[in-house]
């Protein structure tokens, strides 16, 4: 009998020969396999579970591993052993054997997720922990303690030129003591331990957050197993300062130490979110040694303490581009006191690193079609493009769409109107308010609204109903309400639609020419994106955020927000950028793809684009006079049809591709 034996790891095929006796641990180390392990094959995480498979020419054989011996059946670690499993680093591999490696043994996998809305992506951790048993100190070995875990970090895990942090090194006495000369180290990138517990450990957490203009989302998540432990959201405080971002970034110019208060403001919700989001996960402060943040470029500047004024006049000019990288003390976090900060890179002063978070999600970059990706909010940040191209803009659409500048508009919240039908005979109306899920003519909805109570009308439910009333006839082209029946009463010289009675909810000229404005900025933001791709219609839209999340896209297309496009191509990509923020935290790969991908993005500067103005104006109308929707001919009213196909999308979209 030879020396050695074959041996095959699933689900990768490698395969090679090791000699008998080599533990599993070791000849997926020998072979290059990703096979877990934090203690180093002492027994003690159980990260290196694995099971025999067989593949036809090698047949299972329970004597081709050594029988349990007692690392094994005296293993009591927090992760319990799997019947049917072994684990890697006690097996010892003792005839040809298949090892089949459980997704959860794997280093390197993939995670499906449900919430939030990234489903799956691959985790490429940055930080890893590593167990060390060290020597103690004598006469004879006058080692420092930072000499003696940076030898057994070499010998055990093949780490060399470690730099270790002053906090790391300030405690690891204490640690070494306590942990009776072993110690877990927490390492970053495979270069820096940036933290340090006494005797084994095996959690460590991260954490991701989207800073808007108005609120703040924020998630807790292991970085190990990539499972989102606890997420929660809390209002910007910065609004004190500003509704909006311009408002904000006058703050700064009239106000010495503006910016100050206003980096200090949110960094305090930050810390206290996280404070939030570890205590609702039982979890510790010091056990989180990771810190994403994405957020567009005036949030990004805040956070960060950056001045935010270059980005409130021409040239634009942001502090930094690059993904930024410190320290989450940097920002005033209270956490391991190594932990790290990675913020998203930005393109340019209006598109951001929330942006960036949302290509990194959605993947336009990695796909041949060409997709639209718009994240509305008081700004519009819109992306288009493809594997080939990639175009970004940013469009100012005002606070309309989220319910401001509206007699009777309000955000998003319970109470609000999210859905609106109008009867076009007799224009009476149908609602939905958020927090009911039942329509105004279903049974229950009166118990449900004296629950809640309806207290206006949110950005989804206002375009539904100026749309509604276009397509009733209420509303022309031009966007000009008409008088007819009882619902649409005169205000002033003008007249209203009246969309409930108690309380008294309308739509007035005002809000249909604050939804024109919003709109046409929108699409006069696409359109210059198209110009410059040379297309006339898009493959797929992807609606981003929380009003992209609840607007029909079939309302959308009706008020001409978005360009035609085949409506079941038009769908709601939910938080895109708190999701590409949760796949940076997880992935060190995903850092470099969007560090790559941000390089290459052409920023389209819609403040000084001369065909802007022209789009704009173009673009006021219902559904907007300069551009076809075939799609939509079916639901337009018979004199606002255009001819199906009087434009050559296809042809100039081929030509873009070429
Ligand atoms: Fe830790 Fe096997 S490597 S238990």
């Amino acid at each position: 009998m030879s020396d050695t034996a074959r041996v095959v790891f699933l689900p990768s095929g490698r395969r090679g020969e090791v000699v008998r006796g080599t533990t599993v641990l070791d000849a997926a180390r020998q072979l290059g396999v990703d096979l877990d392990s934090v203690c180093g094959g002492r027994g003690i995480c159980g990260r290196c579970q694995v099971s025999q498979g067989s593949i036809p020419t090698i047949p299972a054989d329970a004597s081709a591993l050594s029988p349990p011996g007692e690392l094994e059946t005296g293993y009591r670690g927090r992760r319990p052993l799997v019947e049917g499993r072994r684990l890697g680093c006690a097996a010892a591999i003792l005839g040809d054997v298949v090892v089949d490696i459980p997704p959860e043994s794997q280093v390197h996998r993939q995670v499906v997720r449900k919430r939030p809305e990234v489903t799956s992506y691959p985790i490429d951790p940055i930080v890893r922990l590593h167990y060390v048993e060290v020597t103690r100190p004598s006469l004879d070995d006058a080692r420092s303690d930072r000499e003696r875990v940076a030898d057994a970090l070499a010998a055990d895990w093949g780490l060399g030129g470690l730099r270790f942090d002053h906090a790391v090194t300030a405690g690891l006495h204490a640690a070494l003591t306590a942990g009776d000369w072993s110690v877990t180290v927490a390492v970053h990138s495979g270069r820096d331990v940036i933290a340090v517990w006494p005797g084994f450990h095996d959690r460590i957490l991260g954490l991701a957050f989207d800073v808007g203009s108005t609120t703040i989302a924020g998630h807790l998540l292991d970085l190990t197993s990539g499972e989102v432990l606890a997420s929660a959201g809390a209002m910007n405080p910065q609004i004190r300062f500003g509704e909006d971002l311009m408002s904000r970034v006058s703050y700064a110019m009239m106000n010495e130490r503006g910016a100050e208060e206003m980096t200090w403001a949110v960094r305090s919700a930050l810390d206290s979110l996280a404070g939030d989001l570890v205590s609702e996960a039982g979890a510790s402060r010091q056990d989180v040694v990771d810190v994403v943040v994405v957020g567009n470029p005036i949030m990004h500047h805040l956070v960060l303490g950056f001045d935010p004024r270059p980005l409130g006049e021409a040239p634009f000019a942001p502090a930094v581009r690059d993904a930024y990288e410190s320290t989450a003390s940097t920002i005033g976090m209270a956490l391991a006191p190594g932990a790290r900060l990675y913020v998203l890179p930005i393109v340019a002063g209006h598109v951001g690193a929330d942006t960036m978070g949302a290509v990194l999600s959605e993947g336009p970059h990695r796909r041949q079609a060409l997709q639209l990706l718009v994240d509305v909010g008081t700004n519009a940040e819109i992306v288009l493009g493809n594997s080939e191209r990639l175009l970004a803009a940013s469009s100012p659409t005002g606070p309309a769409f989220e319910g401001a500048q509206i007699t009777h508009g309000q955000r998003a919240t319970p109470g609000a109107i999210e859905r609106v039908r109008i009867d076009p005979e007799t224009l009476e109306p149908r609602i939905r308010v958020i927090g009911s899920g039942r329509w105004s003519d279903e049974e229950g909805f009166s118990d449900d609204v004296a629950r809640i109570g309806i207290n206006g009308i949110c950005g989804s439910g206002i375009i539904e109903a100026v749309a509604e009333l276009f397509l009733a006839g209420v509303i022309d082209r031009d966007g000009v309400v008409r008088p007819r029946g009882d619902r649409v009463v005169a205000d002033g010289r003008t007249f209203a639609y009246r969309l409930w009675d108690d309380p008294e909810i309308s739509i007035t000229q005002n809000d249909v020419r604050a939804i024109q404005l919003a709109k046409a900025a929108l699409y006069a933001g696409t359109r210059l994106l198209m110009d410059r791709m040379g297309v006339d219609r898009v493959d797929e839209i992807r609606l981003a955020g929380a009003f992209g999340s609840h607007i029909d896209p079939k309302y959308a297309m009706v008020i001409g927000l978005i360009p035609d496009c085949d409506l079941d191509r038009v769908s709601a990509a939910g938080n895109a950028a708190g999701s590409g923020a949760i796949i940076a935290l997880l992935s060190g790969a995903a850092r470099r793809e969007i560090e790559a991908v941000a390089a290459r993005v052409e920023k389209v500067e819609t403040a000084t684009e001369s065909r802007f103005q022209e789009h704009f104006v173009a673009a006021m109308g219902f559904p907007h006079s300069s551009h076809d929707f075939p799609h939509l001919s079916d639901v337009l009213p018979r004199d606002t049809a255009p001819p199906r196909g009087r434009r050559g999308g296809r042809r100039s979209r081929e030509r873009s591709r070429r």
